[in-house]
């Protein structure tokens, strides 16, 4: 047996093949494009695992996808690949709509052709996952009940409309031509191998080198944040048990204003790695402008999950930010490794002319 994941060698992705062979010898394919948040070095203890196996490549190269799926005949495919960073969508909206949509499109017309020709049995076991995220359900209030699965589409910024697009097309194969599909919308991630683009890996980078923790607007905009590994073991669970056609939020009710999460952070690092002049990390937060749209607040409503599926996160916010923190300390080179010149031209287009 064997699936095939896009967009493995990316923070989630890498996270979730790392996982599978762990706990099994069922065959990765992995295709992933190796953009600047690929990271092969992610995916380090599978060098030279027979049951990985690595591909460079484009979701939006039908050729290149449909000799894959002839090659190797995955019983499912679970679609990772995808530009992820909403500040990036707001300077490059592009390449959003290239990769999210226009490769989402294509990924799934391969996949179609493919399990159109599969045998009557492996048609009807056959699953193609879609990872989504909670962003394409817009900005709750602050009284606002939290997301569920029926909740109206109202992506906000570039990314989350590149994103609610994909859901679509992926709803629309299901009901149009009967592939057996699987959504997932989850809450933001955090964990080891996290591109430090995101808010809490760049916190936790930027406070050890003693550079600014650029908090953008009041601080006050709340995310639902779940441990990676949480976010994989669900993924597993839905592919396993999910009805097909059906779309399940992840969660792990953890809600917590920006600020919050950024003191945590510094109070972790003043604990584990005080700084040398004796003073908390916290003195290296700055307010800076806001992000031109920015959702106020996301929360999810995962009990459908946990219902149907018996899911539950194993690890609370504390446990995990500890692990992440943790994590960021131990593996300082693979930090160093990331920090190439095009991520030091990013830190420059997106903070420099945010004003304090
Ligand atoms: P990431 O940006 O860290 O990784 C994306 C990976 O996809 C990279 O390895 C990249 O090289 C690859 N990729 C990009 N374009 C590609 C293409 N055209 N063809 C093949 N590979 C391509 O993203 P992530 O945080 O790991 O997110 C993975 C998925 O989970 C995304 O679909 C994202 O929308 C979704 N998601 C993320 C979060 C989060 O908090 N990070 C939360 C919910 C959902
Ligand atoms: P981010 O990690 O980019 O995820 P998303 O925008 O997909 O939720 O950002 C999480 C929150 O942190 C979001 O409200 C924006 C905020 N943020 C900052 O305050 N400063 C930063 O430098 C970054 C990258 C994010």
């Amino acid at each position: 047996m064997t699936i095939l994941v896009t967009g493995g060698a990316g923070f989630i992705g890498a996270n979730f093949v790392m996982e599978w062979l762990s706990g099994a010898d069922e065959k990765v394919i992995n295709l992933d494009k190796l953009t600047y948040a690929g990271n092969l070095e992610s995916l380090k203890c599978l060098e030279g695992n027979p049951a990985h196996v690595f591909v460079q490549g484009d979701i939006g190269d039908s050729a290149l996808v449909q000799d894959l799926l002839q090659k190797y005949q995955p019983r499912a495919v679970i679609n990772f690949a995808a530009e992820s960073h909403v500040d990036r969508s707001i300077h490059s909206p592009g390449d959003f709509i290239q990769t999210n949509v226009v490769g989402t499109f294509h990924l799934l017309e391969a996949v179609r052709a493919y399990w159109n020709e599969l045998p009557e049995d492996a048609r009807t076991d056959f699953r193609f996952l879609h990872v989504s995220t909670d962003e394409v359900y817009g900005s709750l209030a602050a009284t606002d009940p939290a997301f569920t699965e029926t909740n109206r589409y109202e992506p906000n910024s570039p990314y989350s409309a590149s994103k609610a697009a994909s859901d679509h097309l992926v709803r629309s194969y299901h009901h149009t031509y009967g592939l057996p599909v699987l959504t997932t919308n989850c809450s933001n991630n955090y964990g080891p191998y996290h591109f430090p683009e995101k808010l809490i890996p760049l916190m936790i980078v930027n406070a050890l080198a003693g550079k600014a923790l650029p908090v953008y607007g009041d601080g006050q905009q709340i995310r639902d944040w779940l441990y990676v590994k949480d976010h994989c073991s669900a993924i597993r669970r839905v592919l396993e048990a999910g009805r097909v056609g059906e779309v399940y939020n992840v969660g792990g009710w953890n809600e917590k204003p920006n600020l919050e999460i950024v003191n945590r952070v510094c109070a972790l690092l003043d604990e584990l790695r005080p700084r040398e002049d004796g003073q908390s990390y916290q003195e290296q937060i700055s307010f800076v402008t806001d992000r031109p749209g920015h959702d106020r607040r996301y929360a999810i409503d995962a009990r459908k999950l946990e219902r149907e599926l018996q899911w539950k996160p194993a690890e609370t916010f504390e446990t995990g930010i500890r692990k992440t923190v943790q994590w960021y300390l131990e593996n300082q080179q693979w930090v160093e490794n990331v920090q190439s010149g095009s991520y030091r031209d990013w830190v420059e287009k997106n903070y420099d002319g945010r004003s304090a």
